[in-house]
């Protein structure tokens, strides 16, 4: 009867249609934390940013979705049709699925923007196991006494391949995180990966850290690679400690340094806004200095404009991959002071949310990503 019930279950796997409902079954802890992810809410449908600028499109009078090749992967109808986006499941639940980057088999490099080679196996699904690497597990059973005894191997839903490098030198993220031009050849979005002798770390080490339970229920394998990928509700402590404050006292004053361990610039989206916000504790008395931004704006004739419209960058002062950027007050310090320094940022540049007519408080507010205080 139990063989009979898991010989259903089974059957029913594999004629239910994939999407990532069925992987919680088996991968709950990993479901849950995807929950909250920007690829669980990378669509117009759960993300009120990306719906905002896509809303002033011109593509969007044109009837056709481009961004659905990264944005919402998973809606195959819409990325072999065309067309505009109509509230399904793919769009809803997971526009950029389980499946999509567990399928990834290479990274086509394009000037425009780069593409993702998806494996044409249905159910072989890429992973990383540095104990594992290169081989291949194929689910099978192995029945001996006339099938009384059975042995399965592998996950009893799909076949596994330890073999893609992309999945452990951080290049699987690259299909859709590297650039993107507008139609005039501008590069709106340039991550500006920067992966030399100075990484210890690649896309995968610092955003989907081994964080505590079983990555599947059938074995408890006591950790799994976190499925959050999300700069707002990541715990702070698993990315902030990738940016590192120091103070050097100066004759004019004092120079407060951050750190970007980072392959990639600080706070890069042309929507961010980054800040460097400085207290000076003196006798009891806390005095805010003058503040730091951090941005990339870009636009036309030197002015700031739509990412479609844009044809140069008018500013650009974030923080780069591994740079150390130095930033001067002209305060003297005296022994008994403190400082207090808090970098974070505003995931809208409040001057663009007016212009998107995005008003929400979470997207305009400031949001601390790291506080330091130094006593002298
Ligand atoms: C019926 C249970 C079951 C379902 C459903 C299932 N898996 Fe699995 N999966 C497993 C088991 C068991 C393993 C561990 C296999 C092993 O260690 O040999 C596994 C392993 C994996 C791995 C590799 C883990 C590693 O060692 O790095 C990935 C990736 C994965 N599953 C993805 C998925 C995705 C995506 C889905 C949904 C489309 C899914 N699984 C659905 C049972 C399942
Ligand atoms: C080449 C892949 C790619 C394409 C095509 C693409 N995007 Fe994106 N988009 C991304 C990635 C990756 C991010 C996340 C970047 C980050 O957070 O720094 C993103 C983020 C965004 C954001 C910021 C969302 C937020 O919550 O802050 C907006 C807005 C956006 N995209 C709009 C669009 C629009 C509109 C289109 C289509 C006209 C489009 N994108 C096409 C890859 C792409
Ligand atoms: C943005 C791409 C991406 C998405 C979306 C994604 N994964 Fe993964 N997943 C990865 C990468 C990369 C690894 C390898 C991490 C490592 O162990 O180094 C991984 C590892 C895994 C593992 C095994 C390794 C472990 O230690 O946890 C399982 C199981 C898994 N994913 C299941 C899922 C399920 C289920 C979903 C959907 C709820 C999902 N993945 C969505 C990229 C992704
Ligand atoms: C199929 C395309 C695709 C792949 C592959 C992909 N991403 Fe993303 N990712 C996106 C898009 C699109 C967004 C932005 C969604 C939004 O803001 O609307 C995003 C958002 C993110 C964010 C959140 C940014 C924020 O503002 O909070 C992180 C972190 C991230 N991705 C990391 C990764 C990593 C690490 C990998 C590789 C393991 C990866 N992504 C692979 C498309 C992708
Ligand atoms: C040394 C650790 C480290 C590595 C390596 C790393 N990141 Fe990050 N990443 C961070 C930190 C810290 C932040 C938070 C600050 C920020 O938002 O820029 C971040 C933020 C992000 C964001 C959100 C950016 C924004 O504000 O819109 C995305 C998307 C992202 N990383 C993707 C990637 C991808 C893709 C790779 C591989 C090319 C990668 N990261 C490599 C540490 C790292």
């Amino acid at each position: 009867m139990k063989y009979f019930l898991i010989f259903v279950s089974f059957v029913l796997f594999l004629h239910a249609s994939t999407d990532n409902t069925t992987c919680k079954r088996c991968h709950p802890k990993i479901f849950n934390e995807y929950q909250n992810s920007m690829h669980k809410k990378a669509s117009i449908y759960n993300d009120p940013v990306h719906k905002a600028v896509w809303d002033k499109h011109p593509l969007k009078q044109k009837g056709n979705y481009k961004c659905a090749k990264c944005h919402t992967p998973a809606d195959k109808q819409l990325i072999q049709n065309g067309g505009l986006p109509t509230p399904n499941p793919q769009q809803l639940r997971h526009p950029v699925a389980c499946q999509t980057c567990h399928t990834i088999e290479n990274i086509e490099k394009h000037a425009k923007s780069n593409k993702n080679i998806y494996s044409k196996k249905p159910k072989m699904f890429f992973s990383a196991d540095p104990a594992r690497r290169g081989e291949k597990v194929l689910f099978h059973e192995t029945k001996s006494f006339f099938g009384l005894f059975r042995k399965t191997e592998g996950s009893p839903y799909h076949d596994i391949d330890y073999g893609n490098a992309l999945f452990y030198n951080g290049n699987v993220c690259m299909g859709c995180h590297a650039h993107k031009e507008n139609a005039k050849g501008f590069a709106v979005c340039d991550f500006k990966v920067k992966q030399d002798d100075k990484s210890k770390h690649n896309c995968i080490s610092c955003h989907m850290q081994k964080v505590k339970g079983s990555y599947v229920t059938l074995k408890d394998t006591h950790v799994h690679a976190y499925h959050g990928s999300n700069i707002v509700t990541a715990s702070p402590a698993m990315l902030e400690k990738y940016v590192k404050f120091s103070v050097i006292q100066e004759q004019e004053g004092f120079s407060v340094v951050v750190e970007n361990e980072a392959n990639h610039p600080l706070f890069p989206h042309p929507l961010r806004l980054g800040v460097l916000k400085v207290s000076l504790q003196h006798n009891g008395t806390l005095t805010p200095l003058k503040m730091h931004y951090f941005v990339r704006i870009i636009g036309k004739n030197g002015k700031p404009s739509s990412p479609w419209l844009a044809d140069s960058v008018i500013k650009d002062t974030t923080i780069q991959a591994h740079e150390k950027r130095k930033i001067l007050f002209k305060h003297p310090l005296e022994k008994g002071d403190h400082l207090i320094v808090t970098l974070g940022y505003h995931i809208v540049n409040p001057k663009m949310a007016k212009k998107l007519g995005i008003t929400e408080e979470h997207y305009i507010r400031f949001i601390p990503f790291k506080k330091e205080r130094f006593a002298f």
